[in-house]
């Protein structure tokens, strides 16, 4: 009998050229692809003979339920498929990998996870954002924005400036997380940026002052990746050269700069 095997995969930010071998491997051979939103299609075309089966929230419709994921790889495994479970990013970031591996776990289902560029470092560094620099910072915090239980601790508990910090799934929050650190103590002239869409074509990017970052207009149906701290600055001096020496990446356009 052919044993099954469930890979979670780590798809990165978007630009195929951004996924690793492993993973581009496991789309190689797979039977069943179970993806997210974030996903592209030109990654999804490294896994040809499988079925592809989006689970993200797609165009205002619901996302498929954790526990339905779950039960579909389940179930393929048992039946000797090659599953992956391809994710944005990194699947153990921000991203519910977890819980997906412990219910693989759990049923005594063979899996192994593939890990991937999350954006959380892929988004600053294509905008030339280093977020550890000497003499800047050597530390950086990695938040969900997504709810104010997931990021108010970790704000409240973090001196003002003493790492660079980097917000996913924020962008709609904005406001709050932007009073909540001027409270704090953090300077309203910090640097601040929003990296959206990157390595994708449409990526776009914005740098400014913390106390600027909330009326910044939204990318359409982008993901954004916010990052907040002096490392920022730099971006005005390694972006411009980094993105030149990498079209395939994603041009980033800067539609609003810090002067
Ligand atoms: C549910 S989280 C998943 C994070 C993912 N596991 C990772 O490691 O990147 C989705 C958030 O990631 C960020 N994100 C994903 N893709 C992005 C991209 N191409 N550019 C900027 N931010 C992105 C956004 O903050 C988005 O709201």
């Amino acid at each position: 009998m052919k044993t099954g095997l469930v890979s979670l995969v780590g798809a990165g930010p978007g630009d195929c050229g951004l996924i690793t071998l492993a993973g581009a491997r496991r789309l190689a051979e797979a039977e069943l692809v179970l993806y997210d939103a974030l996903v592209a299609e030109e990654i999804l075309s490294l896994a040809p003979n499988a079925l592809r089966v989006p689970v993200g929230k797609r165009a205002g419709r619901p996302s498929a339920s954790q526990a339905s994921i779950e039960r579909l790889m389940i179930r393929a495994a048992r039946r000797g498929r090659r599953v992956v479970r391809l994710k944005g990013g990194d699947p153990f970031v921000l991203g519910r990998g977890g819980e997906e591996a412990l219910a693989l776990a759990g049923a005594g289902v063979p899996f192994e996870v593939v890990p991937g560029v999350s954006s959380a470092v892929a988004a600053p560094g294509l905008a030339g954002i280093p977020l550890t620099h000497r003499g800047l910072s050597s530390a950086f915090v990695v938040v969900s924005g997504h709810s104010e239980e997931s990021c108010r601790p970790v704000l409240e508990g973090l001196a003002p400036s003493t790492a660079t910090l980097v917000v996913l799934m924020g962008l709609g929050r904005r406001k709050e997380i932007v009073s909540l650190l001027l409270r704090r103590g953090w300077k309203p002239a910090t640097p601040a940026a929003i990296c959206a869409g990157a390595s994708t074509p449409e990526s776009t990017l914005w740098t400014g002052r913390l106390d600027e970052l909330a009326d910044v207009p939204q990318s359409h149906g982008l993901p954004g990746t916010i990052v907040i701290g002096e490392v920022v600055e730099l971006s005005a001096e390694i972006g411009s050269q980094g993105l030149r020496h990498r079209p395939e990446a994603g041009q980033a356009r800067i539609y609003a700069t810090r002067t």
